[in-house]
């Protein structure tokens, strides 16, 4: 029997873009929420940021008034840590680093009920790291939405080295009486979609790097040929070039330097100006009223190669993570569906564009550059035999 159900009062730490979506979506579940954020007047502004997106369901006819009051009613701002003593599960998403991270964790033992699930909504840091600022790390594990998290449908559940198999069963199962759909990931950096996803940006940008392609064509290739929604440079102006470079940077570094993953000095440049994208006006796109924008040269064989390119590499990705068991098959397809919107699972991709192909190219790019991020991996160059 479950301890967590209905009536389980969720905890979230942090107010900011993910723990006001998260209070959100808790409260819209069903749940009493607690919401605290040290810094004063985050938690507030959360609650308006919430009302406002309520009020656009409301004119949208997903709910009524009387909803939304009752959801709104939900959430309470807590004045300190001590508040969450009453919440069977507590989700933080403070700003991304550790030893604040590791500090809420201890703190939030010394004040929760010893039955208490404590979750991180960490993208980039161990959680087994997080785990171990508690002395009891069983309770401790990874819950990880994606932006906007009301919205976006997939969330990786990760257990740390010492998390408790029963803990873990009960988040997921909440998690997905909440309408979402989870995948479970090893405790490696970048969980599923944040390293899978890599090559998406890190080649596309070594392509337009390279002057193979401009970036607007590299966007035209990836949308035209392969059906993404976005394109890559979209994408990125869309996540923000600083935090697509942040995320990259920390998942290099955390596999110790694997040229695979290596940043882009074309993106470190972006965010170093402060062309984040579409926050602020300008990345690779220029979002002004009335900007110009890049004339496509709509080469078709310039742009199934640029797209082979990529895709290969994003295959590889999956294939590696299959590899080295960082999901099982169907939830590395389900990630990168759902969570990234590709069009297609990546494994199923590789069958459809046929393996040898795949594998063709990544040979051909090693051979090319003798760099060891074209490496295939044993699993893909197995599959494809
Ligand atoms: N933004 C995303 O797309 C995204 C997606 C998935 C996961 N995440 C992760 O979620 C977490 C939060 O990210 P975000 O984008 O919401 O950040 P954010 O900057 O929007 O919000 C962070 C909030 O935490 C508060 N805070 C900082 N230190 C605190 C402390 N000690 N106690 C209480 N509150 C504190 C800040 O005042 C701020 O309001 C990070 O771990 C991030 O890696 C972010």
């Amino acid at each position: 029997m479950s301890r967590l159900s209905k009536d389980s009062v969720i905890g979230v730490i942090g107010a900011g873009t993910m723990g006001s979506g998260i209070a959100q979506l808790a409260a819209t579940s069903g749940h009493n929420v607690v919401l605290y954020d040290s810094f004063t007047g985050a938690s507030a502004k959360a609650v308006e940021r919430i009302r406002t997106t309520l009020e656009g369901l409301v004119k949208k006819g997903k709910i009524n008034e009387a909803g939304l009051n009752t959801i709104l009613s939900k959430i309470k701002v807590a004045n300190s840590l001590n508040d969450f003593a009453p919440c069977g599960l507590v989700i933080e998403a403070v700003i991304e680093e550790l030893e604040i991270k590791k500090d809420l964790f201890r703190k939030l033992e010394a004040v929760c009920e010893p039955s208490a699930i404590l979750a991180t909504n960490t993208s980039s840091i161990s959680v087994t790291s997080i785990a171990a600022a508690c002395k009891g790390s069983g309770r401790v594990m990874g819950v990880h939405f994606f932006n906007p998290a009301p919205v976006m449908p997939l969330v990786e559940i990760i257990p740390g080295l010492a998390t408790d198999n029963a803990m873990l069963k009960e988040v997921t199962e909440l998690i997905q009486s909440w309408g979402k759909t989870t995948v479970q990931a090893k405790d490696t950096p970048g969980f599923i979609v944040n390293r899978v996803a890599r090559p998406f940006y890190g080649e596309a940008i070594r392509i337009y790097e390279e002057g193979i392609a401009h970036y607007a064509d590299i966007d035209w290739a990836i949308k035209e040929i392969g059906g993404f929604r976005m394109g890559p440079f979209e994408l990125m102006d869309f996540i923000g070039n600083d935090v697509n470079y942040m995320v990259t940077e920390t998942v290099w570094k955390q596999m110790f330097f694997d040229p695979r993953y290596k940043p882009s000095i074309t993106q470190k440049r972006l965010s170093e100006a402060g062309y984040f994208g579409r926050k602020t006006g300008k990345g690779y796109y220029d979002y002004s009223e009335n900007a110009a924008q890049p004339e496509l040269s709509k080469d078709m064989e310039s742009g199934k190669q640029v797209f082979m390119r990529i895709i290969s590499m994003l295959i590889n990705e999956a294939y590696e993570a299959l590899y080295y068991k960082i999901a099982t098959r169907e939830d590395l397809e389900t990630a990168m569906t759902k969570g990234v919107n590709y069009p297609k699972g990546l494994l199923a991709w590789g069958n459809e564009l046929g393996l040898k192909n795949v594998l063709n190219t990544l040979e051909n790019l090693y051979e090319t550059y003798k760099e060891e991020r074209y490496r295939p991996g044993l699993l893909l160059k197995q599959s494809a035999k």
